[in-house]
């Protein structure tokens, strides 16, 4: 009996997708490699928990858990950053296809890549291969996303790459399979700059700076500092979930770690420090407890906190001035009409 195969002519060939796609994880691959980094990141923790100010790095919110959550806080009416993101980037990402010209399209913390699909759009438009190289800590994320994509943009090329900010921008600062594109885009959308502090922001530009050839562009979203009411209501939605996502943290680490934090224990706390100009989150502690990380103890006295994350707020003026002086020239800034966030395209000056 002859089985009928509907033909399914929207969709490539399967085959297709893996000559489109490459996946590259950095530093995961050797043992021993593997084991000094958990050790690193045990003692990062053991030495944010020791402090006055208890703290925890920011990065362990996006487990699988997380970073669902955070894709539901973007859509939440109070978190403006993303949308309004979006907004400039789907008005302007043709002018700014038209500045660089061709180029490679390199994506720190690409997510779900849901904005960047205006810029691969605007540049498809222009001709010319498009390329495009995400770069993010989940894999499920990446190879989904990159699924999507290569569903969607036919010409498409995807190098995915599974590393953190900085193994990528060490590891990935030759570009040897580009015959075709000469220049490259580096993207870093979301204001995630916020959440470095200004030490880890120089080090970050120094990076970049030595990741890009001259000529490369550098593309930076950035949220702006603007009145506190409206800023503490992006990280306190009437939904709740910027809590759930902060609250995650603690079970995230506990599978991670072994800890035995208890969720129940804290509650959400966010508020605008105009001082320092940045969003701070914490865990408030509800009672005197005890939490172990191996042979160690850590206590807790209820009213205290763990600072979980800062995002900081930006000034376009010294912020620009700042890109300069590591040789990222600002060429253009495009905002939404309320003037609420910033894209930023600068150019690496040759040294
Ligand atoms: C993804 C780091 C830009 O700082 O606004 C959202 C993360 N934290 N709500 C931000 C976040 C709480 C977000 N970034």
């Amino acid at each position: 009996m002859a089985t009928f195969r509907t033909p399914e002519l929207d969709r490539p060939d399967p085959q297709d997708f893996d000559l489109r796609l490459r996946i590259d994880t950095l530093n995961d691959s050797d043992r021993a490699d593997h084991l000094a980094a958990q050790a690193a990141d045990r003692n990062e923790i053991l030495h944010g928990l020791t402090q006055p100010q208890k703290t925890l790095p920011s990065k362990y919110f996006y487990d699988q858990r997380g970073s669902e959550l955070f894709e539901e806080i973007c859509d939440q009416p109070e978190y403006y950053p993303t949308r309004t993101e979006a907004w400039i980037l789907d008005h302007y990402a043709g002018e700014m296809a038209d500045v660089t010209g061709p180029c490679e399209l390199v994506e720190l913390g690409s997510g779900s890549s849901t904005k960047t699909r205006a810029l691969l759009d605007a540049y498809r438009d222009r001709g010319g291969p498009l390329r495009y190289v995400p770069i993010d800590v989940s894999r499920t994320i990446l190879i989904e996303s990159a699924r999507q994509l290569l569903r969607d943009y036919p010409t498409l090329q995807v190098r995915g790459t599974i590393a953190t900010y900085e193994r990528a921008l060490l590891q990935l600062g030759v570009n040897p399979t580009a015959t075709d594109l000469s220049a490259r885009m580096l993207i870093f959308l979301g204001s995630t700059l916020g959440n470095f502090t200004p030490e880890e922001s120089d080090r970050f530009f120094m990076q970049v700076r030595d990741f890009l050839n001259a000529g490369d562009y550098f593309l930076l979203g950035v949220d702006l500092h603007k009145n506190t009411a409206q800023l503490e209501a992006a990280y306190n939605d009437a939904q709740g979930i910027t809590a759930h996502f902060n609250l995650n943290i603690l079970d995230h680490l506990n599978h991670r770690f072994a800890t035995n934090f208890k969720r129940d224990n804290f509650e959400h706390w966010a508020f605008y420090n105009e001082h320092d100009r940045q969003i701070e989150m914490h865990l408030r502690c509800l009672i005197d407890h005890e939490v172990q990380l191996g042979d160690h103890r850590f206590s807790f006295t209820q009213g205290e906190t763990i600072r979980t994350e800062i995002s900081r707020k930006f000034d376009l003026e010294s912020l620009q001035t700042q890109l300069n002086q590591y040789d990222l020239e600002p060429i253009q800034v495009w905002q939404d009409p309320q003037g609420w966030f910033a894209s930023i395209l600068t150019r690496r000056r040759s040294d």
